[in-house]
């Protein structure tokens, strides 16, 4: 004999069958609360979907730190042999909840660590760089790869202008249109924290670090003509691939390394090491080896261990801190603010939430509230009766960086180095080999042949001849004539759209 069914308050439920009438034949009545209490909770069964990254899978493993980084770090995640609880949230970017795992797009890459100092959240993505430099550019960059506001459609034409006016997005855009715009699974592609973080050790001496994690499953892609298929077929082909992995016993793992620049460097980098559309050339700064993450544990419940969860890049822990990176400032206010939205006030008391250690604050109250202070706990600080106090030393002696100068509205300070076009031109002609080179020029065709705007492809065609001079031309060559009026939605480009130029 099973359970019997009941009510949320716990009372014996006489059918699932037949709502309470008068008669057989008659009107249902409002007294049949357990009906009405069936359909308000099913009416409020979905939270808002992330506003970004709304697709995605994820899960639950352990991290052990095998190498010795504690000349950097201070972070006790990080100090060698602790082995700390992990949550692994991957995602696309576009694309709503429903949409195919196989749209080219980069692949979220959250990691939450429940470490014994508190959760510390490294959110980043399969790709080492960004779009764009500056936060405040954010939402105009994602309405640009969403949808239009009348026929709801997404629109390449928006795509290519934003990118094509913002040419400080041509190395990431290079990674997308490469092969790391459609990894095989989650499992066979990387993950980095992309922005420049910083670490500080025990004795107060700050370092700047990016963090690679590399897939110990090999890397493997799809082609587009694959990717599109499998879009048709199982739009959920990412979310099946990791969930039947694990449990068939086939547990991912990746190798976290490290780059690591002294503090002083910074400031005569030849180029700016706080700019997320650049990478720290390896020869400059080599990985040096940190530990292992593995996936062993499936969730049991998607949405309130996956949907629910909320990764933040403010969530550090005593040892690591942000930098001067404009995008990473912007992304600390952003994400915190989104889950206060999405999952409410006291998202951080849900349990793939809640650290594993103990919670001493003093906020307290608010929708959902769930875990609460001792009444003799003081509501306030300071207080003369024994309340939690804030500790000047825990985060280390100085966290933080040298800051001197007027409030401005400007791009950072310029380092020799700092051109758009660079590290994307390294990219095609030293890091691809010719069959990645040519996979590259067919996807940027492809994509590009749905752009409907002779003038935005001309300067679509110019963006990548700014990348390599090679590139354009196979990229124009290639390009089929625009045989339909343009069908864009879009008014006319307006002359005055300025020439992409460099920085
Ligand atoms: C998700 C904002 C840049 C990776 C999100 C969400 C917001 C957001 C609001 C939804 C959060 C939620 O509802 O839980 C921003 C802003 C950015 C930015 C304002 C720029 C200033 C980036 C960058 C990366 C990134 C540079 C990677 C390096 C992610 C990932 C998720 C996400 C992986 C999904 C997290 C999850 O699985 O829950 N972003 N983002 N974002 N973002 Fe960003």
């Amino acid at each position: 004999m099973t359970d019997p069914t009941t009510t949320n308050s716990g009372a014996p439920v006489a059918s699932d069958q037949h709502s309470q009438s008068v008669g057989a034949d008659g009107a249902i009545v409002l007294t049949d609360h357990y009906l009405v209490e069936k359909l308000a909770q099913f009416n409020r069964e979905r939270v808002p979907e992330r506003v970004v990254h709304a697709k995605g899978g994820g899960a639950f493993g352990r991290f052990e730190t095998t190498g010795d980084v504690s000349a950097y770090t201070r972070a006790a995640l990080f100090q060698p042999g602790v082995e700390t609880e992990v949550l692994v949230r991957f995602s696309s970017v576009a694309g709503e909840q429903g949409s195919p795992d196989t749209w080219r797009d980069p692949r979220g890459f959250a990691v939450k660590f429940y470490t014994s100092e508190g959760n510390y959240d490294l959110v980043g993505n399969n790709t080492p760089v960004f779009f764009i430099k500056d936060g405040i550019k954010f939402p105009d960059f994602i309405r640009s790869q969403k949808r239009l506001p009348g026929s709801n459609l997404r629109d390449h034409n928006m795509q290519w202008d934003f990118w094509t006016l913002q040419p400080e997005s041509a190395h990431q855009v290079t990674w997308l249109m490469g092969d790391r715009g459609l990894p095989r699974s989650w499992r066979t592609m990387d993950g980095f924290g992309s922005h420049t973080y910083q670490w500080i050790n025990a004795a107060g001496e700050r370092f700047w670090v990016k963090y690679h994690f590399r897939t110990n499953q090999g890397h493997d892609i799809l082609t587009q003509a694959e990717a599109d298929r499998i879009a048709g077929e199982d739009a959920d082909f990412h979310i099946r691939d990791l969930y039947t992995a694990i449990e068939r016993g086939d547990h991912p793992s990746w190798d976290l390394s490290v780059q690591v620049m002294p503090y002083e460097d910074a400031k005569t980098y030849r180029f700016n090491p706080f700019d997320l559309t650049k990478v720290w050339p390896k020869g400059d700064y080599p990985l040096i080896p940190v530990g292992r993450m593995t996936l062993d544990r499936n969730p049991e419940n998607y949405f309130a261990q996956i949907e629910q969860a909320t990764f933040a890049p403010s969530n550090f822990v005593p040892g690591i801190a942000a930098s001067p990176d404009k995008m990473l400032q912007a992304r600390i206010f952003s994400y915190a603010d989104a889950h206060r939205y999405r999952v409410g006030t006291n998202h951080a008391q849900l349990p793939v939430n809640a650290p594993k250690n103990e919670v001493h604050s003093y906020s307290k109250d608010g929708a959902g509230r769930y875990s609460f202070n001792a009444p003799n706990v003081p509501v306030y600080a300071p207080n003369s009766f024994g309340g939690p106090h804030a500790d000047p030393q825990a985060h280390g002696i100085v966290e933080g960086w040298h800051n001197d100068g007027e409030l401005v509205r400007s791009a950072a300070t310029l380092h020799p180095e700092d051109d758009d076009f660079v590290q994307p031109r390294t990219l095609v002609n030293e890091v691809l080999d010719d069959a990645a080179r040519d996979r590259l020029v067919a996807n940027i065709v492809g994509h590009v042949s749905k752009v409907t705007i002779p003038e935005l492809r001309e300067r679509v065609v110019q963006y990548w001849r700014n990348v390599d001079e090679t590139l354009g031309a196979r990229v124009e060559a290639g390009l089929p004539p625009i045989l339909e009026p343009a069908e864009t939605f879009l008014p006319a480009p307006q002359s005055q759209v300025p020439a992409p130029v460099s920085r």
